[in-house]
């Protein structure tokens, strides 16, 4: 199989590093076109300089990064320093990049590769979803040039950043609708399934028993991320939730979901953000999403652990 184009849109964000990172050790299987951010877990000069960090750290600064919407659609921007720290990459001293910021803008460069795609792109959302909202509502027909749209976002149980909402829906619910209702072939990987994948400290052992540069980096980051999440949640460690999306792309048999109806509450105080799924689509409510319901932990941080074990 000739390697799948792609795009990471992300908010580096600990999470969206570690994502970053097993992307860049699946270069069989992935041809990455170029990464985007936005703002989202801290704001965007953060996010661009985080992203263009990581590709240091991997020696991958032969991938473009853009910098795309420094804000939501509507909405302020909330961001979430008390979970990622306030470089947003918090347990990691990575120095400043050398690299440099593509001068275009993430959604120019989203419609300028998605309307003269010979192959149909991949994409892979790991932050709000304004970049990728704004790209198709300048241009509706980067819809022909998308293969298939992987988010990490939304919730059918509880929330994170509210009871009701996920945080990357939470902070674009504008967005989200406008993805959600482009018809696009979407998945969608929410908090029912990242909480199964959480980094029990003989994970974040093997991790940092990588010994290297990647290994240290990502195991410091680690045991910083999600400490709020344990307290909100009380799970057993910290889920691990944009690394799911890039684990779903290069193994899907590690996971199980099945064809929903996906609505996005927009209005509102308590409910906005909420993702409204619903299991048994009609005519009238049909299925606009694959919804992600299981996960394969295990699965997951062996294939972590062993593609980061060779960047
Ligand atoms: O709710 C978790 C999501 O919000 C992750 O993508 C995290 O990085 C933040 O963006
Ligand atoms: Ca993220």
């Amino acid at each position: 199989m000739p390697p799948r184009p792609i795009i990471i849109d992300c908010d580096p964000g600990v999470d969206d590093a570690i994502a970053l990172l097993l992307a860049f050790a699946a270069a069989a299987e992935f041809d990455l076109l170029g990464i985007t951010t936005v703002a989202g877990n801290v704001p965007l000069a953060l996010t661009q300089a985080n992203a263009r960090r990581i590709c240091h750290l991997a020696q991958r600064t032969d991938v473009p990064v853009y910098a795309g919407c420094p804000r939501p659609l509507l909405r302020s921007l909330v961001t979430a320093e008390e979970v990622h720290g306030s470089t947003g990459i918090e347990g990691t001293n990575l120095p400043q990049p050398t690299m440099p910021l593509q001068s275009q803008h993430a959604v120019a460069f989203l419609i300028e590769r998605l309307t003269t795609a010979s192959t149909p792109i991949t994409l892979a959302t790991l932050g709000p979803l304004t970049n990728l909202a704004v790209a198709l509502i300048q241009c509706p027909a980067i819809v022909q040039g998308i293969d298939q749209v992987v988010m990490m976002g939304g919730s059918l149980g509880a929330g994170n950043i509210t009871p009701a909402a996920e945080f990357n829906v939470y902070v674009d619910p504008h967005a989200a609708k406008v993805v959600v209702d482009a018809g696009l072939p979407l998945t969608m990987i929410g908090l029912d399934v990242t909480h199964q994948v959480v980094t029990t400290p003989d994970r974040l052992a093997a991790l940092k028993a990588l010994d290297t540069p990647v290994g240290k980096a990502a195991a410091g980051m680690l045991r910083y991320y999600g400490q709020l999440d344990l307290e909100r949640h009380h799970l057993a460690a910290s889920p691990l939730h944009d690394p799911c999306v890039i684990a779903y792309l290069l193994r899907p048999d590690l996971f199980t979901g099945r064809p929903m109806h996906l609505a996005i509450e927009t209005e509102g105080t308590l409910c906005l953000g909420r993702t409204v799924a619903n299991g048994h689509p009609t005519p009238t409510a049909p299925a606009n999403a694959t919804v992600i319901e299981t996960a394969n932990a295990d699965g997951i941080y062996a294939l972590l652990t062993e593609r980061l074990g060779k960047l």
